[in-house]
């Protein structure tokens, strides 16, 4: 996508973190915010911030986990600002702890907002994206899919968020391939940040009720809580500095987007112990950012 002059972002997740960044970016660069969270406190402060900095912005609060949010949000942006030239599938949780003590809640939870909010959000808006394209030869729509070097690696104690991302990754190639198809005018890119300073390791503030388990946290999940929170904290890029290469990323319609560079020699590792058959290297990815 050449130009954001006058176009349309609708962020996922967009009241804090990544999310806030993305809007920030897209403002500066003179686009329009659709923004949805399901924090409906923290978004109405977002947007009467963004709006006080003069952003053309609309919000929606809901829960991306539910097909009829994604819905009703490609309906808001189609009414407030006539469509979606990006769409960032940006809302996500993290819950640690070894896979088999996990609970299925955790897992519910866990893919219902990382996996299937992405799902929901494709389905809403990729048809609307195609649709401009026919209409018009001179549309660009761009997809950003937010994964991690979650979904590349495999770090321990954080089974339900890997899997997650790998399946986010996946699904960020397939749709690549699958655009290429129908139409030369909507790209997708995948964003795979390193740790950065946000909420993420506080996720379960946003964990509905009907998706919380009685059970106590075993020790497990108490470990990895505390390896993200403070792996998290210690990021040295910000979410502005992830949004300002995302952009970029765009802008250059490269599909993967690296943001940590510290982190390939892991994937390099993983790759080859892929190649040579050789067992996987433990333990690496928590510490490094
Ligand atoms: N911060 C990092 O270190 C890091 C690293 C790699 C990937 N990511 C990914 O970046 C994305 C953004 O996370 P962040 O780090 O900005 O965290 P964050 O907690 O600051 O922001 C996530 C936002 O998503 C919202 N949200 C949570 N559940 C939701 C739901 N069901 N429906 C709608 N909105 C919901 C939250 O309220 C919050 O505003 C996530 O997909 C995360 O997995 C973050």
């Amino acid at each position: 996508m050449k130009s954001f002059e006058g176009k349309v972002a609708v962020i996922t997740g967009g009241a804090g973190g990544l999310g806030r960044a993305f809007a920030d970016r897209a403002q500066a660069l003179g686009m329009s915010l659709v923004l949805s969270d399901i924090d409906a406190g923290a978004l109405e402060k977002t947007r009467s911030a963004l709006a006080a900095s003069g952003a053309r912005v609309a919000v929606l609060a809901g829960d991306i986990s539910k097909a009829e949010h994604a819905t009703a949000l490609a309906g808001l942006a189609q009414r407030e600002f006539g469509g979606v030239h990006c769409l960032f599938n940006n809302a996500g949780v993290g819950c640690g702890g070894f896979v088999w003590e996990n609970t299925l809640e955790d897992w519910d939870w866990v893919m219902g907002v990382n996996v299937m909010g992405v799902v929901h959000g494709l389905r809403a808006f990729t048809p609307l994206m195609l649709e401009a394209a026919k209409r018009d030869p001179g549309y660009e729509g761009h997809i950003v899919n937010v994964a991690s070097v979650a979904g590349l690696l495999t770090p321990p104690l954080l089974g339900i968020y890997n899997v997650s991302k790998h399946a986010v990754v996946a699904l960020t190639e397939t749709l690549h391939h699958d655009l290429a198809l129908v139409s030369p005018q909507v790209k997708a890119s995948v964003l795979c940040p390193g740790f950065t300073p946000s909420g993420i390791a506080n996720s379960h503030r946003n964990r509905p009720a009907s998706a919380q388990s009685d059970a106590a946290p075993t020790a497990s999940m108490l470990k990895a809580q505390a390896m993200v929170a403070k792996a998290v904290e210690s990021g040295k890029l910000t979410a502005q500095d992830v949004a300002n290469a995302t952009f970029d990323a765009i802008r250059d319609e490269r599909f993967w987007i690296f943001t940590h560079p510290a982190f390939k020699p892991l994937l390099d590792a993983r790759l080859d112990d892929m190649r040579a058959l050789s067992n996987p290297r433990g333990g690496a990815g928590m510490r490094e950012t």
